[in-house]
């Protein structure tokens, strides 16, 4: 029997059912709007921000990346994503800093927190407990808890949902109620495709994990949202397939990567292309697209095209998202890995911590 359609099996090797999580994506998604509505924005209610800084890192710093994008073009102030130790020179007492960590204990994020502090900038801490918590209630800050027990990747529709709605609920962001509605409605329907107890010829996720196999993933987005997507797809596969996997964006990449497939096609020829393509891009980026598969298509084993569902860009980058998310779960069960562990980000961050101790 093929692996994916074995539960026992699936069972056996996802034993902090991560694949669980991925299933119960949809309701994520509700309890964090749910918390979104309760949290107490008081203290910066009516503040005109002149811009607002999303720290985070990992799986917590998707949430800057996606929300940047999302609101790019209907923004009125900057958005600036801080995946680091510093806070920009630019960022000053006017502006919102939002930092984004699950375990409050990220040492990046806490550093450029503090930096804010220092600053005069209100914060909308967004956080499972940890350091971060702390701060929030010694500042008496705003603070998005969302609930613990998960990994942070795991827990992106809790930070990333709850953050953007608050933002949306503060009148820094415009989205659209009909968008959400949207997003949650086909996010609910793939939740019900992508289940486990639907067989590999009628799901797709694991049509596509099964595709991967043991290749080499490269993904492709387009600058905007499918690009943090494409980021997104990679670092899944990275963390929860335990797989080396590249991504770049159009049309950057055929300022550069598209030359680079020139060469070493005996190892290319293991790697397999996946390209997120949405019908309502500009003709330009189609012809793009198109041009660059027809360049580069004999470097690799194979070529997919995901499409892009939805109308709004919410509805879009969600179900994308998702889409890689599952895919990346049933990937690593594919090839027998347990998806939750990422002993080597552990090792780091125990190595980095004895620092402090000195
Ligand atoms: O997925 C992971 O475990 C990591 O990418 C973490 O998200 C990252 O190390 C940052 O930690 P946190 O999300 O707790 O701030």
């Amino acid at each position: 029997m093929n692996i994916l359609d074995d539960l026992e099996k699936i069972k056996e090797l996802d034993s902090e059912d991560m694949l669980g999580i991925e299933e119960n994506f949809y309701n994520q998604l509700l309890e964090a709007k749910k918390i979104a509505e309760k949290v107490n924005v008081g203290s910066i209610e009516s503040t005109a921000f002149s811009g607002v800084a999303i720290l985070g890192m990992g799986g917590s710093g998707f949430t800057g990346d996606i929300i940047r994008n999302l609101t790019k073009d209907d923004i009125s102030v900057p958005i600036e994503v801080v995946k680091s130790y510093d806070l920009p020179g630019f960022v000053n007492s006017s502006w919102l800093v939002v930092p984004v960590s699950y375990s409050g204990n990220t040492e990046e994020t806490l550093s450029a927190v503090q930096q804010a502090l220092s600053r005069g900038c209100n914060l909308l801490c967004v956080t499972s407990g940890g350091e971060l918590e702390k701060i929030a209630e010694d500042n008496g800050s705003c603070i998005v808890k969302v609930p613990s027990g998960y990994q942070p990747r795991g827990a992106a529709g809790y930070l990333f949902f709850s953050t953007i709605l608050v933002l949306k609920f503060l009148k820094i962001i415009s989205l659209p109620d009909s968008d959400i509605e949207e997003a949650l409605e086909l996010i609910k329907e793939k939740c019900t495709q992508y289940r486990r107890e639907v067989k590999t010829q009628k799901n797709y996720a694991k049509i596509i994990a099964a595709a991967i196999g043991d290749s080499f993933p490269v993904i492709y987005g387009t600058e905007g949202i499918l690009s943090s997507v494409a980021f997104r797809w990679k670092c899944e596969i990275n963390e929860n397939s335990k797989t080396p996997c590249f991504w770049a964006e159009f049309p950057e990449l055929n300022h550069n990567e598209t030359v680079g497939w020139e060469r070493l096609k005996g190892i290319t020829s293991r790697f397999v292309l996946i390209v997120l393509v949405d019908k309502q891009e500009q003709e330009r980026i189609k012809v793009r697209i198109r041009t660059t598969i027809k360049l580069i298509r004999d470097n690799f084993a194979k070529i997919i095209e995901i499409p892009v569902e939805g109308k709004s860009k919410l509805a879009k980058a969600l179900s994308t998202m998702y889409t890689g998310d599952i895919v990346s779960v049933y990937l690593a069960l594919l090839n027998e890995i347990n998806p939750t562990p990422v002993k080597k980000i552990e090792i780091l961050k125990a190595e980095l911590a004895k620092l402090n101790e000195k």
